[in-house]
């Protein structure tokens, strides 16, 4: 389609509908409802008429081929140049088959497993009509008091950035023309993951530097893979709604990054600018979204009610009406809507795609390796010994988590189903609702009988996900009265917990002799569990967000800043250094960790070279698998800029190695050390590496493992220490 001649056909009226996105009810096949009843009353308040919806550019909110059939034939009845209709909606981790939530997904660490996940999501959307998903969620988190954190992939920049490109790279494939792909939206730009308090929607405050090093890189990851829009968030950023700020939209966005795709506001975040007391009516929301370059007003009605009174009044010029209307309707074109108006529903049905048992198996795959072992004190796997299945989360269906899509809780397999499958005899009882006290009394008599007792707990998913935001982030105290009335049996406890952010577990932790953290695994969630309790599958997730021992600690994360006095472990009494009185500084359970069914040895850490201006350094370790059982590890390459012009981070993360080590065997892996890894944003904006001492990080997690240090045009000896930051008070500290 020549969108350039297209646009020179259409009236003012027709330009402003493509900016406009509305929900589905307003081609409602109710023409009573249309006229008197609530669709009525949200047509009057966005501007919406029988008349102008037929001008209208996206439609949020589809879910199903025949609805969006039915919308888009009767909507290209009436539409006066034949532009198709886009259909978009968040397909967050998942469309009829649901995966682990994206915070799960992540603790896999497994880019290709997560890029086959989005691929698969993509195929089950399209086949019920949609065009585009709201994903991936880009948004770098460090609080877990903030209920989004369970649709980010976690605390550190890199690998943000690398799961993000999966998502693209899923949903998009290589031509937006292909059956069964997604256009990707890639949110909440920017900073929309570090709320004051940890508290959804509240006022984002970080330094030009913080933004461009850490909050910034996965978005741009994302628009570097392809990701055809951009979605604005709610939250401020130096003051500014980030939906009207020219800084971001047009300096960083446009300007810096050259992205020519799509921008589109969060919902009514236009609107929102007036509460942000940064504008006084709609109007004035509407026409500073437009100067800063949104180009689709996601349901506030700013654009559909004042944006033509603007432009008459020549506040907004017609140029910028035309360059988001091309922008729009070149996406419309890439995706081929123009030819294929009904593009996804024309030939494949949702009965053949959805709930796919390619895709039930990869979700079970993709949970499998998204659940972390944090403890295993000798339980883990389980034999043929006596079960109790005590707990809410034994029988619960909810299970999916939050932005579940078109999934249906009656559709997951909840652990108690799984153990049913197999014939596993066991006893059972509730214990507790998630909240409510049921009875434990009965959940311990229950137990008294058994060799092992399988505790279930956690947070139902309404207590994360949007507007989820916690200042408590323990488990509900009825539930850790059971594990600790439980715990008085002296009968191993494995806890296995679904919920959908890292907590306070030092009670769970006291009282467990293992803990699984399952998250929200999804539609296979019982099969999943299942496996890995039994060893058919030996766990392997690592946690990319630190679990804390108090919330206190929030925010929390594993790379931060050295301070002028970096509390010394070797000297703990002493005062005047940087720590808490009643907490520790580090995590509970640290990012990157994770245990296994099998045991890995790391040695002999060696450097091709020390000087990295002499060349690239491959950098070498060998990883042994001194167990009996195969497991997958996560090898984690850590590096440490010891002096530069800022102060930097005690490590970051550089690269990783998933790989599968048979028993008894070891294998070498490497990473190779480029200057463009040792770079940073230095006070005059320019991104380069200082001359300068290093030190190279490798083991299991963030906080172990073996280090060595390397130089920039400098003279190294050759050294290797064992690294542990329990232990030891390193200059890493
Ligand atoms: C919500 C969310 C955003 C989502 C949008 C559409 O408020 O902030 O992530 O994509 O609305 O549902």
């Amino acid at each position: 389609m020549n969108v350039e001649h297209l646009i020179k056909q259409m009236t003012l009226q027709e330009k402003i509908g493509q900016l406009i996105q509305i929900l589905p009810s307003v081609y409602s096949d109710d023409h009573e409802d249309v006229i008197t009843g609530p669709v009525a009353q949200l047509m009057k308040e966005s501007g919406i008429t029988s008349e102008n919806r037929w001008e209208i550019g996206s439609v949020i909110g589809i879910n199903n081929a025949a609805q969006a059939r039915y919308i888009q034939s009767q909507y290209l009845e009436h539409n006066r140049l034949q532009i198709p209709l886009l259909f978009m909606a968040d397909i967050i981790h998942g469309h009829r088959t649901i995966y682990p939530v994206p915070l799960a997904m992540a603790s896999s660490w497994d880019i290709e497993a997560i890029e086959q996940m989005a691929r698969q999501s993509a195929f089950e959307a399209t086949v019920s009509g949609l065009h585009v998903t709201f994903s991936p969620m880009a948004d770098l988190t460090r609080d877990a008091r903030w209920g989004r954190v369970m649709e980010a992939t976690g605390e550190d920049v890199w690998l943000n950035g690398e799961m993000a490109a999966a998502f693209v790279r899923g949903y998009q494939g290589t031509d937006l023309k292909n059956e069964g792909t997604l256009a990707a939206c890639v949110k909440h730009f920017a900073a929309y993951g570090a709320p004051e308090g940890g508290r959804d929607y509240n006022t984002v405050d970080m330094s030009d530097r913080e933004l461009r090093e850490f909050y910034l890189p996965a978005y741009k990851r994302a628009l570097d893979e392809g990701a055809k829009m951009v979605m604005t968030s709610f939250n401020v950023v130096d003051g500014i709604p980030a939906t009207v700020s020219t800084y971001l939209l047009r300096d960083i966005l446009r300007k810096e990054w050259a992205f020519d795709g799509v921008t589109i506001s969060d919902w009514s975040s236009i609107k929102e600018v007036i509460f942000h007391g940064v504008a006084e009516s709609l109007a004035d929301a509407g026409r500073l979204a437009m100067e800063a370059g949104v180009d689709i007003d996601m349901m506030s009605g700013a654009y559909l009610n004042h944006l033509e009174e603007a432009i008459e009044q020549k506040r907004i010029s017609v140029g910028k009406l035309d360059e988001a209307v091309l922008r729009i309707l070149r996406l419309k074109d890439e995706l081929g809507l123009f030819e294929h108006p009904y593009r996804g529903i024309e030939t494949m049905t949702e009965q053949a795609v959805h709930l796919a048992p390619e895709h039930r198996a990869h979700a079970r795959e993709l949970a499998e390796k998204s659940i972390v072992l944090l403890k295993n004190e000798d339980i883990l796997p389980l034999s043929n010994q006596k079960i109790a299945l005590i707990g809410p989360f034994i029988t619960s269906t909810d299970v999916l988590g939050p932005w579940a899509g078109s999934g249906k809780t009656e559709e997951a397999i909840p652990l108690i189903e799984a153990f049913r499958e197999k014939g596993i005899p066991f006893s059972y009882s509730p214990g507790s609702g998630v909240e409510e006290e049921v009875d434990w009394e009965a959940a311990v008599e229950t137990a008294r009988q058994a060799e092992v007792i399988v505790l279930a707990l956690g947070e139902a998913s309404w207590m994360s996900g949007e507007a989820g935001s916690k200042t408590d982030i323990r488990l509900p105290k009825t539930q850790v009265d059971g594990l600790r009335k439980l715990a008085a049996l002296n009968i191993p406890i494995v806890t296995v917990l679904f919920n959908g952010r890292p907590l306070d577990l030092r009670k769970v932790e006291r009282y467990s002799t293992a803990i699984l953290e399952a998250w929200y695994p999804g539609t296979e969630t019982g099969h999943a569990v299942y496996n890995l309790l039994y060893g058919h599958q030996s766990p392997s997730a690592k946690l990319t967000m630190s679990f804390p021992h108090h919330v206190g600690q929030m925010p929390l994360r594993y790379d931060a800043l050295r301070t002028g006095r970096p509390a010394d472990i070797e000297n703990a009494d002493m005062r005047y250094t940087s720590k808490y009185l009643d907490a520790p500084n580090e995590a509970l359970f640290p990012f990157g960790f994770g245990m296994s069914y099998a045991q890995f040895d790391y040695e002999q850490l060696t450097l091709s070279h020390h000087d990295c201006g002499h060349g690239d350094i491959t950098a070498t370790v060998k990883v042994s698998n001194t167990s009996t059982v195969e497991g997958d590890e996560i090898i984690q390459w850590y590096i440490q800029d010891q002096v530069a012009k800022v102060s930097r981070p005690v490590k970051q993360l550089k690269g990783f190695n998933r790989v599968t080590i048979a028993p008894g065997t070891s294998i070498e892996v490497e990473l190779t050390i480029s200057l463009d890894m040792l770079a940073y944003l230095h006070p005059d904006g320019s991104h380069s590496a200082d001359d300068g001492y290093f030190t190279l990080f490798v083991g299991p997690s963030s906080t172990e493992g073996l280090s060595a240090e390397f130089a920039l045009n400098r003279v190294v000896k050759e050294i290797q220490h064992e690294h542990d930051d329990e232990k030891t008070s390193t200059s890493a500290r």
